[in-house]
């Protein structure tokens, strides 16, 4: 199959099929014809409760959106019949796993369904065709953020990464974390379009969950892209290079400009904070934390594990708030992901995996080396002896697979069960993540 065989491929046959029976008409987008775009990005943009997209930002949207395999849903007897129903689009991605490894993933986002048509099975039927879609594709997982917790996981979807917003009060906290060698300078958007996507690519790998980024959404959180130019005036770009003048790390903040009082307390949001150093890292915060006129830094959607916690002198000052799951996965293969990532202890292991959807249902042994690499085979009959074998959902395997959701604390809640006793903690010391699985964006 050609790298772009993911934009041709038909449109599934069976969800089509069964949209058909209500009168629905479900088919891939073509993003040539700018007026169906438009129409089919309203549909999007109506589902999330957005605004409307001016005719500039439609057309931006429209040359990046052709990269996607865009599909919808229409019903030919509304007064409106050419705006879609019901929208979602996917594309491939990369997956960062445990062991500084990748894995092809297949991307879903812009699942929407219009009220007027909502509850009888639209979404269904597109996810369905989504996981059809990936599974034809040869890829072994797929992967969303969403809106609600409550909707994905009746499809084998679980949330395997976490993240949390940060508050840290800084008129109250002092820097005691590493004073570093490199140096830290503004710099202009420009440097980090190009400097920043190969560092943002060359840090995804050191931690598990992290997307592929497209230069799109690059260049849309450092403020570049049309109907961005009023929130691109406010933003300060900050780099990070180390004492060879290698750039390590850079920073995107803007003061909140309500903030800005003559009392000092102004507030700082880090829109993103990318490093690939230990140094880096200590030096971007250390100098936000040190900016004058500042009281206090907000940054959303972080790690729910920041060293920073540890590098001033007050830690109740720093503050992690809203913490939540954020990427959900859905495995597909699991032979393909469990022998795709690095595991911390060698061992046997049986995971009787179930599945209503089938795509990874089966009892697979897993055998981890001494060098961290694992094989797996099906598992025809008894659990072999020596092995630690635990009975799951897909659900569950998501959950534990990046190796930031215990296994023993899904054993207490009931949701997985040990087959052999102990095999829950066991599972712990072997898929444990050294870096907290983490997914910085919304995608
Ligand atoms: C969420 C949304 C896509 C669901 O569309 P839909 O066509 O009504 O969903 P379906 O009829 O296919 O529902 C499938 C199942 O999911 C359940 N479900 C759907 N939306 C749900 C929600 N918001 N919360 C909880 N359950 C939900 C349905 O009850 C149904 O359950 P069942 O199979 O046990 O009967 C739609 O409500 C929507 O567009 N919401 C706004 C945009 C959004 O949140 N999109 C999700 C982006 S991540």
């Amino acid at each position: 199959m050609t790298d772009d065989a993911y934009l041709t491929l038909p449109i599934d046959v069976e969800s089509a099929t069964g949209l058909a029976r209500q009168g629905l008409r479900m088919s891939l987008l073509d993003t040539d014809d700018a007026a169906a775009f438009a129409s089919w990005l309203g549909a999007v943009g109506r589902g999330f409760q957005d605004g409307r997209a001016t005719p500039e930002v439609v057309e931006a949207r429209r040359v990046t959106a052709g990269q996607r395999r865009n599909s919808g849903v229409w019903d030919e007897t509304l007064l409106d019949p050419a705006t879609p129903v019901a929208t979602v689009a996917g594309w491939p991605s990369q997956l960062s796993v445990p062991g500084h490894l990748s894995l092809g993933a297949w991307a879903v986002s812009a699942v929407t369904v219009s009220p007027t048509h909502r509850r009888r099975g639209v979404a269904g039927a597109l996810i369905e065709a989504e996981l059809r879609t990936a599974q034809a594709l040869g890829l072994p997982v797929v992967a969303l953020t969403v809106s609600e917790a409550t909707i994905y996981s009746r499809w084998g979807f679980a949330p395997a990464a976490m993240a949390a917003d940060w508050t840290i009060d800084t008129s109250r906290v002092t820097w005691t974390g590493p004073m570093v060698p490199g140096r830290v300078q503004f710099v202009e958007a420009d440097r980090l379009v190009t400097e920043g996507a190969e560092l943002v690519e060359r840090v995804r790998l050191a931690t598990p969950g992290q997307m592929s980024f497209d230069g799109v959404l690059w260049e849309r959180l450092i403020g570049r892209g049309v109907g961005l130019e009023e929130q691109a005036k406010s933003l300060r770009f900050i780099r990070y290079a180390d004492e060879h003048g290698v750039p390590q790390g850079f920073a995107v903040y803007k003061v909140l400009e309500e903030t800005r009082t003559t009392v000092a307390r102004a507030v700082v949001e880090l829109h993103y904070l990318v490093s690939a150093t230990d140094d880096a890292y200590a030096a971007l915060w250390r100098f936000l934390i040190e900016l004058d006129l500042v009281g206090e830094i907000r940054a959303p959607l972080r790690s729910i594990d920041e060293p920073v916690y540890w590098q001033v002198d007050d830690a109740r000052a720093v503050v992690k708030h809203d913490e939540r799951e954020h990427l959900w996965i859905r495995i597909l293969d699991v032979p393909a992901m469990l022998t795709g990532r690095r595991y911390h202890t060698p061992g046997h292991f049986v995971l009787d995996v179930s599945d209503p959807l089938m795509y990874a249902a089966g009892r697979f042994l897993l055998t981890v080396q001494a060098d961290g690499t694992a094989v797996v085979s099906e598992l025809e009959g008894d659990i072999p002896g020596d092995t630690a074998a635990v009975a799951l959902t897909v659900n569950e395997l998501g959950s534990i697979y990046l190796g930031g959701v215990s296994a023993s604390t899904l054993f207490r809640a009931g949701r997985i069960q040990e087959l052999t006793p102990g095999a829950a903690a066991v599972l712990d010391r072997t898929f444990h993540a050294a870096t907290t699985p983490w997914l910085s964006i919304w995608f």
